[in-house]
């Protein structure tokens, strides 16, 4: 970031979350953000070609290029695109509503999750956390009993804890002597439960520490990281924490990712990005439950499969190229602090094995919490982001593949989607006596754009009244003022310019509900092709599991209706949250469960889309409001528009 480190510093100060940072002259803007922790779109990670990440120049010296991105008006009143703008002075910024990426929606989702029973579905486990802490009083040596004092632990811990093949972690030794003889031999021994009934002494501390023994366990997706905090002699999660992935202004989506660690240091500032979101939140964890660093006892992270490589500093170049392979499906167990995470030397990190490129350890986390594994009954299981996850199977077989949704539910490619925050519209409904629309926000905020699960909603609800027609076109013979012809071609203003915080009407247009349709038509035609290579129909799926966040906040019935989830009986679908948090959790409970996850991602037979002539044909046919074919949306009625 710095130009010359002889030169003075500029102070910027972010509002309105009045964050001040220290840069070196000519230091990006949007890089300063970053480091700053304050979040701002970067939809096209700082290509300068989205314009979402435009920022107000209150005050101080930038250096910027205009681009089409802001007008002139725009330009002359401060406004500038981050990712192009280098500081020259103290300076003052102000992030628009546009570009700012608010974390209290995010914290609305942990009180929520807060709130929800745990689901586990998983069987046959019990709880017996993979890493142990033992009190040990040791016999002190005497002339007949002069043995070593790593030998006298471990005799103590093969007596006491009836274990065998016992190693250590060479650490432990530098302390060991003092601490044995300054506290009257007694100590406590943190010991790692290995593959084939090893283990490990991995810390030593002196005295009875046992009450303190915690696990961290993440979710690192591409947009946030949700983390919680596990009491591993309760087994109980004590507290929560979510936040933007910091990563988010090097691009929205796992592509730009790709693409940003393939520039000179890139890689290496994705991985900071990462750890730097991971430190942040482990602190807060520590902070609400008023514990110390020090207890922190062990650490699972599941995550999609280029967030893993970009985590331990792998090149994931090679995952979006064909053959796509990934570098590493299982990564041996490292220590959390050799790749820059803030906890104690012993802390080991277990990343939740994958399968493929694009079906990462998110997944194999929430088969291995819902026991998809086990269980008879045929499951598809469905985690929708920017990459569609989908797993069809049960205890026999399982097949998975992730189709390329689009960012269309995450509210990219739709000319007012905005992701889950605050003044996001996300309930619809049309008024039948007189045709207008009657929205709901996010937080009951004056509306900002549309997100994922409200574009479900909204484009059930115009098809069900008649308003589009199922080839996604709207019928401009409704009888509505809300339908106007724009350079995009037809749209329906859903919410006057008055009644918006973005100072224009908002409004869905042909082009939106196309993208809708293709991202809709890929997860369906996704489903089909893991149904016929099981040699099913999907009215033979028992159980459909819908997890993730943005499954969570998905109206069913609206989703059949659009073609986005197959037509099944309602009694099948269950939602399960974060299920990648829900794997990583029972791992951090149980060693019985530590290795399911390898078993899992073992079993899984990867499809890939990208080449399959099935999955094309199915994607066409899926391009209609629900399909072309009715009959496999039997529940669905609609009114018949003049385009259809
Ligand atoms: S224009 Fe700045 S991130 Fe896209």
């Amino acid at each position: 970031m710095a130009i010359s480190s002889e030169l003075p510093r500029h102070n910027v100060h972010f509002e309105p979350d009045n964050i001040k940072i220290q840069v070196d002259p000519g230091a990006n803007l949007m890089e300063t953000a970053v480091a700053a922790g304050v979040h701002i779109n970067a939809s096209c990670g700082g290509a300068g070609v989205c314009g979402t990440c435009n920022i107000l120049v209150k005050s101080g010296r930038v250096e910027s290029i205009r681009t089409d991105k802001i007008s002139q008006k725009d330009y002359n009143r401060g406004i500038r695109q981050a990712c192009q703008t280098r500081i020259f002075s103290d300076l003052n910024v102000e992030i628009p509503v546009g570009s700012r990426l608010e974390k209290a929606v995010l914290s609305r989702e942990v009180e929520e999750v807060s709130a929800q029973k745990p689901v586990a579905l998983v069987s046959g486990w019990s709880f017996n956390p993979p890493v142990k802490k033992v009190f040990l009083e040791l016999p002190k040596p005497t002339m007949e009993d002069n043995v070593s004092d790593l030998s006298r632990l471990l005799r103590s811990i093969k007596q006491q804890c009836k274990l065998e093949n016992i190693s250590v972690n060479a650490e432990i030794l530098t302390g060991l002597a003092r601490i044995l003889r300054t506290n009257n031999w007694q100590l406590t021994a943190t010991i790692l439960l290995e593959a084939n009934s090893s283990c490990r002494v991995i810390n030593i501390e002196p005295g009875d520490t046992r009450k303190g023994h915690y696990s961290l366990v993440f979710d690192i997706g591409t947009t946030a990281v949700r983390g919680q905090l596990l009491d591993l002699n309760r087994g109980k999660v004590i507290s929560h924490c979510i936040d933007y992935n910091r990563q988010i202004s090097y691009g929205e989506d796992v592509i730009s990712r790709i693409a940003w660690s393939q520039k000179t240091g890139g890689l290496k500032r994705l991985q900071k990005a990462v750890t730097a979101t991971l430190n942040d939140l482990i602190k807060g964890l520590i902070n609400s439950a008023d514990i110390e660093v020090q207890s922190i006892s062990h650490m699972v992270v599941a995550a999609n499969t280029v967030m893993t490589q970009l985590l331990i500093g792998l090149d994931p170049k090679y995952l979006r190229l064909s053959p796509y392979v990934p570098t590493i499906s299982n990564v041996p167990l490292l220590k959390a602090k050799s790749i820059g995470i803030n906890t104690e030397e012993h802390v080991h990190l277990y990343i939740v094995p994958s399968v493929a490129s694009y079906v990462g350890g998110d997944i194999v986390a929430g088969i291995l919490g819902t026991g998809i594994h086990q269980s008879d009954k045929i499951t598809l299981y469905i985690d929708i982001g920017t990459n569609g996850e989908i797993v069809i199977g049960n205890s026999d077989v399982m097949l998975t593949t992730s189709c390329s949704a689009g960012p269309t539910f995450e509210g990219g490619g739709i000319k007012h989607g905005i992701i889950a925050t605050s003044g996001a519209i996300e309930g619809f409904e049309i008024n039948p006596s007189d045709f207008e629309p009657v929205i709901t926000t996010i937080d009951s905020a004056k509306a900002k754009g549309i997100c994922g699960s409200g574009l479900i909603n909204i484009a059930a609800r115009l098809l069900e009244s008649g308003i589009i027609t199922q080839n996604g076109k709207i019928n401009t013979d409704f009888p509505t003022k809300r339908i106007r012809e724009s350079e995009d071609g037809y749209e329906y203003i859903l919410c006057k310019k008055i009644e918006t915080q973005i100072d224009k009407d908002i409004v869905i247009t042909e082009i939106d509900l196309d993208n809708l349709m293709r991202s809709k038509a890929a997860m369906y035609a996704g489903y089909k092709t893991l149904a016929k290579n099981i040699g099913i129909n999907l009215t033979d799926i028992e159980r459909v599991i819908i997890a993730g966040t943005f499954g969570n906040n998905i109206d069913i019935k609206n989703a059949i209706t659009i073609g986005l989830l197959p037509d099944l009986p309602r009694d099948r679908f269950f939602f399960i949250g974060n299920g990648s948090l829900l794997g990583s959790r029972l791992i951090s409970f149980s060693t019985d469960l530590l290795y399911h996850g390898e078993t899992i991602a073992n079993k899984m037979t990867n499809i890939e889309l990208s080449e399959n002539t099935e999955f094309m044909s199915d994607y066409m046919a899926a391009l209609f409001l629900p399909h072309t074919n009715m009959d496999e949306f039997p529940s669905v009625t609609i009114k018949k528009g003049k385009k259809s």
